[in-house]
């Protein structure tokens, strides 16, 4: 999951770079505060630690959910915008 998501973020931000998208500093910090979430889900279920992690995971699922359709969401409306001028 942690790789994909690497590569997912990854190829999203390129595409942001590559269409000059305006709030793509902003896209990146989201993205790189779920990858340091997704760290600590890591570490707890190393230790064992349930209750935190199912925090975390409650917070991982939030996160995707708000994310897709707010800020993946304002960059898709961005393409489309780009692409139609
Ligand atoms: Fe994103």
């Amino acid at each position: 999951m942690e790789d994909y998501t690497k590569y997912h973020f990854d190829m999203e931000e390129e595409m942001q770079d590559a269409n000059k998208y305006p709030e793509i500093m902003q896209h990146k910090i989201e993205h790189h505060e779920f990858i340091d979430k997704l760290t600590l889900l890591k570490r707890d279920s190393k230790k064992d630690n349930l209750l935190l992690s199912l925090k975390t995971i409650d917070y991982l699922k939030d996160w995707t959910i708000n994310h897709i359709l707010g800020s993946d969401k304002d960059f898709g409306d961005y393409l489309r915008n780009f692409e139609g001028t």
